[in-house]
Parts: C-alpha cells; structure tokens; sequence
C-alpha cells in the first residue's frame, strides 16, 4: 500500500547503471486510449518496445485488435479494452478492464479525443458564434469528462504502484487557444489545468501528472488540413519548423514522461510543436501565404 497523500514524500527513484535504463518501461502495465490509430497507435508501440505490456482503449475493435498486433511484435502483451467515452460509465470500465487484464496500472496515457465536427463526422472548423451547443457538449463530454471519470477511477490503481506516472494528451491548442476549434482548445486547456492539479494532489502518493502538448501533427484527426494545400501551407507557415510532426515523434515524448527518466517531472504541460508557440514576429523571415481564411 502507498502511503496516505499526507505522509512525508516517497523514497527518491534508484539510481540506473546506465542513463538510457531510465527510458526503459520493464514489467510496467500501461492503459493507452486513443491506441486504435494515430498518435495512441505509435504511444501503445513505443511503450511496448520500452518494455511495457499494455491495455488499448478505443471504440474501433478492429483497428485495436490491429495495434495489439504490433505490440505483441515486441513480444508484449497486449489486450484490448474497447469502450466509448462518449458513454456515461465506460471510462471507469476500461479503467478496471485494463487493471484486471494486466494485473493493476503503473502509466496511463489517456490520448482519446475528439475535433469538433459536423454530423457527416468531417471536422467543422466555425467560430463560436456559428457553432452549435450540441457539438461544444459532445467535445467537452470525450475530451474532458472522460479524462475526470477516467483519471478518478486509475487512481485507485496507481495508488498501489511504485512507478505510476498519468500523461494527458492536451495539444498546444490547450496552451496557445485555437480560433475556429474553441470547444477543441477549452478542452485541451482543461486538461492541462487538471495535469497540474492532480500533479500536486497526488504527488506525496508518487504519482505523477504531466499533459503533452503537441502542434499540428498527421494523423487521421488532421488529414483534412494536411491534405488541403493551401491550409497546410498557411498552418505550416506558422510552425518554424516548418513541417507536420510525426506520431512517433509524439510518442517519444509520452514514454519519456511515463518513464524514470522524468522521475522529477510532475505538473507540466510538455510543448512539442516545432516551435509553433514561438511567435516569430515576422523577423525571423519566414515567408506567410495569404490566409484561406480571409474574408
Ligand atoms: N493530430 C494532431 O495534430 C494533434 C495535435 C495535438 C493534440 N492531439 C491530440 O492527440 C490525441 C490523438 O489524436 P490523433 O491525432 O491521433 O487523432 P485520431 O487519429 O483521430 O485518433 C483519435 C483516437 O481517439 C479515439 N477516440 C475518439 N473518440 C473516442 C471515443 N468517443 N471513445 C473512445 N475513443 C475515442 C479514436 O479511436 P476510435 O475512433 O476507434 O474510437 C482514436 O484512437 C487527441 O487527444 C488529440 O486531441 C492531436
């Protein structure tokens, strides 16, 4: 049993033989959502290949039966633990689904979300003033409600692990705000301020909270930006970095903050976006198409 969150702080993490020993997920028992494509899919692989078994949370069964593919790969178990967040309950069911497949949690990545959209399921890029309440509801209720219900109930799993580790995949709209995706942008927001809250509420029970924050990355969640050239321009024109990133590139830093390697590193919001929250003020001289927006 951990101790109570009000007894003195936990034992410092052991030290390792070799730097990079401290990037390796052993015998860990991770929950990845979001782990039936994108970003989740390369999260659920990276971990595995650290050393991880893990439990993937999506709706798709068959995309998730196709991750849990690529885990066993790396010779872990994988097991999969459908569900939609969308659904009162179902978070607190894939929660204890995944602690009793794998026999408690040490890391969750909790990646599931959600772009506003249109009732086709295509993204709906429109102002606050022309978006409807029903679609500000459905986003807050996966993105945000579902982190709560889902962050409640892992605690009485983390609780009783000595290398717990909770990372929320926010986005750098959480961070920067996003016209034209508000609901998008307020939910990513409050999952950084939740990241922070829990980081100290529950550091004393060694377990810590971190939100990673991407920038636009390809995926299927941004292939209607990333295909339609003159967005991809002017979004691009605005990352110096001048690209989209890559999933593994984000799942990178999700193991980094899941592992010992951030043993220290509790209550942040991890920008990983290309220097896209860098205003560049326009001396940096990088040429800007005209808008797709303009009027
Ligand atoms: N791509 C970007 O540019 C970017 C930037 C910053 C942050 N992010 C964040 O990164 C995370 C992953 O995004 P992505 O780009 O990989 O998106 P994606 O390719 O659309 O994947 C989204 C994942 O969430 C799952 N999901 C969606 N709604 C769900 C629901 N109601 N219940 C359960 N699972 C649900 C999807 O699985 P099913 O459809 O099978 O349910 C899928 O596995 C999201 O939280 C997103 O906000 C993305």
């Amino acid at each position: 049993m951990k101790p109570a969150a009000n007894s003195p702080a936990p034992a410092p993490h052991a030290p390792v033989a070799h730097v990079l020993d401290a990037f390796r997920l052993d015998g860990v028992r991770a929950l990845v959502t979001g782990a039936s494509r994108g970003i989740g899919r390369s999260v659920a692989v990276a971990l595995a290949q650290a050393g991880a078994d893990v439990a993937l949370g999506a709706r798709s069964h068959g995309a998730l039966t196709e991750t849990a593919c690529l885990v066993a790969k790396e010779g872990r178990t994988a097991v999969p633990v459908p569900g939609d967040f969308a659904e009162a309950g179902v978070a607190e069911t894939v929660v204890d689904d995944a602690a009793a497949a794998l026999g408690g949690l040490d890391v969750v990545v909790h990646n599931a979300g959600v772009l506003p959209s249109l009732p086709d399921g295509s993204p709906a890029m429109a102002p606050l003033q022309d978006s409807a309440q029903e679609d500000w509801d459905r986003v807050l209720s996966v993105n945000l409600n579902a982190t709560a219900a889902l962050c409640r109930r892992a605690h009485r799993h983390l609780v009783e692990s000595s290398r717990a580790s909770v990372v929320l995949m926010s986005s750098l709209a959480g961070v920067a705000g996003t016209p034209r995706m508000e609901a998008y942008a307020a939910s990513k927001a409050a999952q950084i301020s939740l990241a922070r809250s829990l980081a100290a509420g529950w550091a004393r029970a060694g377990i810590r909270v971190n939100a990673l924050c991407p920038g636009w990355t390809r995926t299927d969640m941004t292939a209607f930006a990333a295909s339609t050239a003159p967005l991809s321009d002017w979004l691009m024109a605005h990352v110096p970095m001048g690209r989209w990133a890559e999933p593994d590139e984000v799942a990178r830093a999700a193991l980094f903050l899941a592992s010992p390697a951030a043993s220290f590193l509790t209550g942040q919001a991890l920008l990983l976006d290309g220097g896209a929250s860098v205003p560049d003020g326009g001396l940096a001289g990088i040429p800007k198409p005209p808008s797709p927006f303009a009027a």
